[in-house]
């Protein structure tokens, strides 16, 4: 196999993958979703190593279930006790791992251009788990899989992202892919959170929740310069998905967050396990398109 070859396995971001490849990842996750067995043999005999030196919890675990579902050896190395607290770049801490033969690397880090960068020196297919507010390619799948299993079709939903674009990868790998789809995708945001650069429109939050899916976002408080949230409080009146504003949505609609949520400031309690939420559901349909881009990564 030639390194392009191994290169194409790899999956960095949504925004240059086409529709076809991300069907198909779709197609795949439904049928290990549906499969009855939920340990499998076509990862026997291979490594994957899931390289976070960002936090996770989501990510991380369902990356390992859906590993250990294919039969995978499973390596998981955690930035905070390893090398890198002596000083090691990322760029060691990955060739270490493919020095020791490991056949797929899953990687969450924060600064941006790092990976791209990573993915033309490393010659084992790589895997974006979010880097900086970059992309974050599989939990749009999981997004868009979730939404095509509520509405059989992305063709025309209307899709509004509401809260913190400016910091989230989410975001922008939801745009980049429901717009291959035909979606229509509106931002809500704070004027100190918006994403000037992505041409989408802002509207307001009373048009926000007339949406097919309603996309809340988390507000990234660690990736914040001091002084963009004055008041949770005050967030959650002008943005938030308040019980008021739940109750407003349309009867056919989902709710959607790719969490960790903070619960009473872009979303209420109450609303977070409501009938029309599908956040859980999120969780879990990430088994199975991990389970689908890992053994993509391999085949
Ligand atoms: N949604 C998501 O990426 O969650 P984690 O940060 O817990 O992985």
């Amino acid at each position: 196999m030639t390194l392009t070859q191994l290169k194409q396995r790899s999956l960095l971001g949504l925004k240059d993958l086409g529709k076809d490849e991300i069907e198909a990842i779709l197609d795949r996750a439904a049928y290990w979703e549906q499969h009855p067995n939920k340990v499998h043999s076509v990862m026997q005999g291979k490594f994957a190593a899931n390289m976070f030196f960002e936090n996770s919890t989501r990510t991380r675990f369902s990356f390992e279930v859906a590993e250990k579902r294919l039969g995978a050896e499973v390596l998981n190395f955690s930035a905070a006790v390893s090398s890198v607290q002596k000083g090691e770049s990322i760029y060691d801490t990955v060739r270490t791992l493919e020095s020791m033969g490991i056949d797929v690397g899953i990687i969450r880090l924060k600064p941006i251009g790092v990976l791209a960068d990573l993915a033309t020196k490393i010659k084992v297919p790589l895997i974006n788990a979010g880097d900086g507010n970059n992309e974050h390619p599989t939990q749009a799948l999981l997004d868009l899989y979730t939404m095509r299993k509520q509405f059989g079709s992305l063709n025309g939903l209307n899709v509004s992202i509401i809260g913190d674009v400016q910091h989230s990868r989410v975001a922008r790998s939801n745009l980049y892919a429901l717009r291959k789809f035909g979606a229509n995708v509106s931002f809500c945001s704070p004027d100190n959170m918006k994403a000037p650069e992505l041409d989408v429109p802002y509207i307001s939050i009373e048009e926000a929740i007339k949406a097919d899916v309603v996309m809340m976002l988390r507000v990234q408080l660690e990736r914040h310069e001091s002084g963009k949230l004055n008041s949770a409080e005050s967030y959650r009146e002008q943005f938030g998905l308040t019980a008021e504003r739940a109750a407003q949505i349309a009867s056919h609609a989902i709710i959607m967050h790719p969490a960790p949520i903070n619960r009473g400031v872009e979303i209420d309690d109450e609303i977070v396990e409501h009938p029309q939420s599908r956040i859980f559901p999120q969780m879990e349909n990430g088994v199975p398109i991990r389970m689908a881009v890992v053994e993509r990564a391999l085949s």
